[in-house]
């Protein structure tokens, strides 16, 4: 057993300690995110939801995408393997996995937003997204207001929902519990079109040439790595990597890994 998983294991016992210590509700020294603990020892256990891809999915029985890729780094900087764990999105963006301790982080191409960093902290910021449309190829939907009286899908919990009901008004809106039962909507005629982010839109319609994208919502978001509210070292440890990513070219590799067909940057 290496020194770092055996490391939360001797913390629990302190934190036994220091609980039967005191009367306070406050956590107690050791648990205040100062010092890196894991839920499970020898992993960095990791929530996301799938399919997202290319930062999300299964091939071949293997979870696997820039996200993991990017999480990988982390993994590999502190000695320990990804365990993935495939869970609703509503968990993941309310912190509830987190607080529960289902996982350490959550990396699920989630975008950084005021009302989630109420409810976990956020790395700095690793990918920029918009919301784009996609439809069939062919239609005329080019833009929300095209699509009054027709059927928009949506993701479930997701910044495409909040933004459809902000800005498609006289829409109707189907929601959806995951990229994929969304996406074969559009593909199957369901709805008229889906609203979610550019990304996964565009991989998406590069392998169904059958659909395309026919609007960009220019929304300037940015995903961000999810952990527990006050695990900063956690936190500090990813954007340590993170940054270290960046200036060595391995951000760039994974980048080019998943996004082949991208301008480039
Ligand atoms: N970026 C969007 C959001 O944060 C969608 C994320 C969905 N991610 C997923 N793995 N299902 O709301």
């Amino acid at each position: 057993m290496s020194v770092r998983s055996a490391l939360p294991v001797m913390l629990t016992a302190a934190t036994v300690v220091a609980l039967a210590g005191c009367t306070s509700t406050k956590p107690s020294a050791s648990d205040d995110g100062s010092k890196l603990q894991l839920v499970k020892s020898g992993k960095i256990t990791t929530c996301t939801h799938l399919p997202y891809e290319p930062f999300q999915v299964r091939k071949n029985n293997s979870i696997v995408g820039f996200d993991v890729d990017l999480v990988d780094l982390v993994a590999k900087d502190l000695k320990v393997t990804q365990d993935i764990i495939d869970t609703p999105f509503e968990g993941i963006q309310s912190g509830e996995d987190l607080n529960t301790r289902k996982c350490d982080l959550a990396a699920a191409g989630m975008t950084i937003t005021p009302v989630r960093s109420k409810n976990l902290d956020f790395t700095d910021p690793y990918f920029d997204a918009t919301q784009a449309l996609v439809t069939k190829k062919g239609t005329s939907y080019t833009t929300l207001a095209a699509l009054k009286g027709k059927k928009l899908g949506v993701q479930q919990g997701t910044t495409g929902e909040t933004y459809a009901q902000k800005n498609a008004k006289g829409v109707t809106a189907v929601q959806f519990e995951d990229l994929g039962l969304l996406l074969t909507a559009v593909k199957t005629g369901q709805v008229d079109a889906a609203i979610n982010d550019n990304g996964v839109l565009f991989e998406y319609v590069r392998k169904n040439p059958d659909t395309e994208v026919t609007a960009e919502f220019n929304t300037g978001e940015k995903y961000g790595i999810g952990v527990r509210t006050g695990n900063d070292a956690l936190r500090l440890e990813i954007n340590k990597v993170l940054k270290k990513a960046k200036a060595d070219g391995s951000y760039d590799r994974i980048y080019k890994k998943w996004f082949p067909a991208a301008p480039k940057k």
